[in-house]
């Protein structure tokens, strides 16, 4: 297996890593279909985990090495991108810059001062609150303030995904290979919530890149990567996003390599309305996961991902199928500013 490029790309360590890879033994007897295996990348570590800090070791060691002063991000308000990169800010001694546009239509009183903004605010982190379209006027003045004032700015993109940070995920691809064969398994499927494209990214890159081609007695399968999108009302969108940062991805570490569309599996079924609103089934999976293994998701990204793995089980899907693993990207912290939603009359499907 070649992970010599992977490990050779600059990264700071800000994360607990390897996350543990573990098998939800009630829920899998439960639903009755492949051996579920839940990878805890919410438990990164930075100020209640997720999947950015991953991404954050990439891109702020880039930032260190452009000599960056201070680090300037963009997220919804709630986001939990925003968040880490606070933490990461917080650790490495680095002002930390949010914007944060409210593009969600969720109704809460405390939608923009609890949950994830009171962790960015606890953090040290400075945020500018932005209409939707006003991100960008937001974004420019904030940054030509600061180079006004003599700092250097690094500006990371919202979902930290570009090149640099989904390298994060490559990361966790290897990982995910080393741990599936350590643990006797063979790793053919993966699924996790998607939305602005770094994850996925990172792990189709990784997946093609470390067991494509392979010559000799190494014969592991390139494991399908499924999406469940909750963010693009067009999934052909994020498709196209995957696709492209898959192959920048490969490009840059590792010319010659390459996906093709056919890599990428993007399921729209599982969004509902909105970015941001949970489904009836995104809540009943939450209940159901906590109440069988004592893991909580999030309404917005792993409850919405892990509610399409329990229906896609649920319609034989993956019969044939032995183990399913399904990244918790995290993101419990806006659990409490969604609170009301699980008053609301239960779908009766779980
Ligand atoms: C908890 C959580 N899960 C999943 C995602 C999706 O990751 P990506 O933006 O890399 O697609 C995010 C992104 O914000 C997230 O916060």
């Amino acid at each position: 297996m070649n992970s010599a490029w992977i490990l050779d790309s600059p990264r700071l360590r800000l994360g607990y890593l390897p996350t543990p890879l573990v098998l939800l033994e009630q829920l899998s007897a439960q639903l009755g279909g492949p051996r579920i295996w839940l990878k805890r990348d919410d438990c990164t570590g930075l100020a209640t985990g997720g999947n950015k800090t991953r991404k954050l070791e990439y891109l702020l060691a880039e930032a260190r090495q452009s000599g960056a002063d201070v680090v300037v991000t963009f997220g919804a308000v709630q986001s939990n991108h925003a968040r880490q990169t606070a933490a990461a800010c917080a650790v490495l001694g680095l002002p930390c810059h949010l914007v944060l546009s409210r593009r969600v239509r969720w109704q809460h009183p405390g939608y923009e001062s609890s949950g994830n903004v009171l962790l960015d605010r606890l953090l040290g982190a400075e945020i500018h609150l932005s209409d939707r379209g006003q991100v960008a006027d937001t974004a420019k003045a904030l940054l030509s303030d600061l180079r006004a004032a003599g700092h250097r700015p690094y500006v990371i993109p919202a979902g930290g995904s570009n090149a640099t940070g989904a390298l994060g995920y490559v990361r966790c691809a290897l990982e995910l290979v080393q741990q599936s064969t350590a643990l006797g398994f063979s790793l053919t499927q993966v699924m996790h919530a998607s939305s602005s494209a770094g994850t996925q990214a990172g792990l189709v890159a990784g997946f093609a890149g470390l067991l494509q081609d392979r010559q000799g007695p190494d014969q592991r399968p390139v494991p399908q990567v499924h999406g469940i999108n909750v963010y693009e009302p067009d999934p052909e969108t994020l498709v196209a996003n995957v696709h492209r940062l898959a192959n920048q991805v490969l490009d840059e570490k590792l010319p010659g390599a390459r996906v093709t569309n056919r890599d990428i599996h993007v399921d729209h079924r599982y969004f509902g309305q909105d970015y941001g609103i949970p489904t009836a089934e995104t809540l009943e999976a939450i209940r159901l996961l906590a109440r069988t293994e004592g893991v909580l998701l999030d309404p917005v990204y792993s409850g919405k991902g892990f509610s399409g793995l329990i229906d896609r089980v649920r319609l034989g899907e993956f019969h044939g199928t032995e183990d399913l693993v399904f990244i918790h990207t995290g993101g419990t912290a806006s659990l409490g500013v969604y609170d009301a939603a699980f008053d609301a009359p239960r779908s009766g499907k779980l």
